[in-house]
């Protein structure tokens, strides 16, 4: 069922990445960083909110096998556009009904700038696990709640705080914050070990010209019976 967030996807894909790269848009960068050293070539990695694919394009370019789930149809078709090799199914994260993944099919599970668009942060979790093998990796951002922050100061908040794209009247819905305690404590319920976090600087949102913060987390799936 279309949403106000996947038609504002929809309307963003063809100016996504200009978009982004006027908003010095990073995460895919760090999550890069984070999430090579746990591949190999050939190994399988499934993107959740692929997007353009900005976030599966270092995984393409070592060799791995990268499937991209999105809601977006219109995403989805730029992402096939750029990187034919991407394989590529339409899905909604918050839905536990038909969910396109093998089980226990994935090393590695990667996901930059999704987190705080989701309905159900726990249901995400649950699902990344049931696509990893046992000692497979997730690697995935989230908009972090930061007290006092003129953008992050609010848990939920208007997605277009501060943003100054041309669609930004249609981000009118609301974007959810999190913070690593509660985070840390739904991977654990889930059978991951948490192996770190780190703080980084993904966008600047111009109209306040302030970095916004994510978290970028890495976690091991130690036991499916959780
Ligand atoms: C900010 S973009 C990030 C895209 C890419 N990962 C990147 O780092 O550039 C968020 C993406 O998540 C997708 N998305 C948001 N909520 C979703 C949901 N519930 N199910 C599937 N995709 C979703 C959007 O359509 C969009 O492509």
């Amino acid at each position: 069922m279309p949403s106000l967030v996947s038609a504002y996807f929809d309307w963003l894909a063809q100016l996504y990445d200009e978009t982004t790269a006027a908003c010095k848009w990073s995460a895919p960068r760090y999550l890069a960083e984070a999430g090579l050293r746990l591949v190999v070539p050939g190994d399988w990695v499934l993107d959740l909110g692929v997007g353009t694919g900005q976030s599966a394009e270092a995984f393409l370019a070592r060799g791995c096998c990268v499937a991209g789930l999105d809601f977006s149809p219109l995403m989805l078709a730029e992402a096939r556009r750029k990187h034919r090799s991407l394989v590529l199914a339409q899905a909604d994260l918050d839905c536990p009904h038909g969910w396109p993944v093998a089980e226990g099919a994935f090393h590695l599970a990667i996901s930059s700038g999704v987190y705080e668009c989701l309905l159900d942060p726990v249901g995400f979790i649950a699902r990344a696990k049931t696509a990893l093998r046992p000692g497979g990796y997730l690697v995935f951002t989230f908009d972090e709640f930061v007290p006092g922050h003129p953008v992050q100061g609010v848990r939920v908040g208007r997605a277009d705080s501060g943003i100054d794209n041309p669609v930004a009247d249609l981000a009118g819905w609301k974007l959810r914050r999190h913070s690593l305690d509660r985070v840390q404590v739904w991977l654990a319920e889930h059978g991951f070990e948490f192996l770190g976090e780190t703080q980084i600087e993904a966008d600047i949102h111009s109209a306040f010209d302030v970095p916004i913060y994510y978290r970028l987390v890495v976690a091991k799936l130690v036991t499916h019976r959780a």
